[in-house]
């Protein structure tokens, strides 16, 4: 499937042959301008010069169906049949306009070339507005341009969809273990706006916002239906999620989180904390924030834990944090969205979580019909990453026992 609208195009007299038909060079010719016309209409015509690639033809195929006469109006349709690594394989299909008969059809395949003219992966953006999946190894980034922000995310696997939301001020690496080991779901771990190597505009951070920028990734990723997982922040967006997008929710991952809004010594907490961060740095927010975050026996025993949620979030951008902080703050209560959860839902909770305690978590499952509660010992507020082992089970176990689609 290609994000290609059709296009129309006039068959000119000096195309045709003596006896009025078009001949293959003129085909050929004719299928390249419905290609330059459609990206015209929709990515840009400079889409492969903005990525320093371009197509090289490799091969090309026309099959002849029907005569073509000069003024014939051709509606020519464009369907990729394979994204490879470095090859694009394509087909198009010219009807004529005023009877839908097919008059011709060319296959098509590109090798995706570099400044040295040397076969080089096709771009991610390329990939996916073909309608592929970019190649990526492990680990590796994809940038996703959701227009005018862009988003990076670490994407993996086959099968159903796992929406896997970091909380903060932290990035998708929150998830490393769950990406690395739910082998039979495509994971998909973004860096919100703000964190990790996403965009990190200067205002624009609410709930709204980022259910909203997520939505975009799905729609990206030509995913309908996902089974969304949020720890704390991202379970506040989570909640967002069904509340604007709730077509698109197939299952509710909720880790380390709660549903009720900010109380007034939150709401100041919220305002001191991004004081903290535009004057001294995320590097301070991180002194603050670690001890709060993982439990009591993390901070014992893990001490690379430690480091790592102490670097994840120094590198974190202030305008990211000071946004985070609003939208916390400012944030819905969504107690009253909890009887109404008719979604598969799995509730995750550290025994040594004191932002986010067991009790708030017992309480938001008992308000969900049909929810289950897991609680995690020996972790805090940051369970995936403290106690991965046994959160991955528990995830897996959730998981395998949803309808598959
Ligand atoms: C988080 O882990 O996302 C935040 O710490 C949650 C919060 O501060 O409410």
């Amino acid at each position: 499937m290609s994000r290609f609208s059709p296009v129309e195009v006039t068959v000119y007299p000096y195309e045709c042959d003596a006896y009025g038909h078009m001949n293959e060079a003129a085909y050929l010719q004719l299928f390249e301008r419905a290609r330059w016309e459609a990206l015209a209409k929709g990515p840009g015509q400079d889409l492969f010069r903005r990525h320093r690639v371009w197509p090289a033809v490799r091969r090309a195929t026309v099959d002849y169906q029907l005569p073509a006469f000069p003024g014939d109006v051709l509606r020519v349709d464009l369907e990729t049949e394979k994204v490879g690594r470095t090859s694009l394989e394509l087909r198009q299909r010219a009807t004529r306009a005023r009877d839908g008969a097919l008059v011709a059809e060319l296959q098509i395949i590109f090798v995706m070339i570099d400044g040295e003219g040397k076969p080089t992966p096709i771009p991610p953006e390329i990939a996916t507005l073909f309608g592929g999946r970019p190649s990526t190894r492990p680990g590796e980034l994809v940038r996703h341009d959701l227009g005018g922000l862009t988003l990076a995310v670490d994407s993996r696997g086959d099968g159903p969809a796992l929406l896997l939301v970091h909380g903060f001020p932290l990035d998708h690496s929150l998830w490393a273990h769950q990406v690395a080991a739910l082998a039979r779901w495509r994971r998909i771990a973004p860096d919100l706006r703000g964190a990790g190597a996403s965009d990190a505009p200067d205002g624009g951070y609410s709930m709204a916002t980022y259910a909203d920028d997520l939505a975009r990734l799905l729609d990206r990723l030509q995913i309908a239906r996902a089974v969304v997982a949020g720890l704390s922040m991202g379970g506040y967006i989570a909640f967002e999620m069904l509340r604007r997008h709730r077509a698109r929710v197939a299952g509710l991952i909720l880790v380390d989180t709660r549903a009720e809004a900010d109380g007034a010594d939150a709401r100041k907490g919220r305002d001191e904390m991004m004081n903290v961060a535009r004057t001294e740095g995320a590097a301070a927010v991180a002194e603050r924030m670690v001890p709060r975050l993982l439990g009591r026996s993390s901070q014992q025993t893990q001490p690379q834990v430690v480091e790592q949620v102490r670097g994840m979030i120094a590198r974190t951008p202030v305008p990211g944090i000071v946004g985070a902080l609003a939208a916390m703050r400012d944030r819905p209560d969504s107690t009253p969205l909890l009887p109404t959860i008719d979604v598969p839902t799995l509730v995750v909770v550290g025994a040594e979580d004191e932002m986010t305690p067991p009790s708030a978590a017992r309480a938001m499952a008992s308000a969900i019909p049909a929810a289950a509660l897991t609680t995690i010992a020996g972790a805090g507020h940051l369970s995936p990453l403290e106690a991965p082992t046994a959160v991955t089970r528990v995830l897996a176990e959730f998981l395998e026992a949803l309808p598959r689609p």
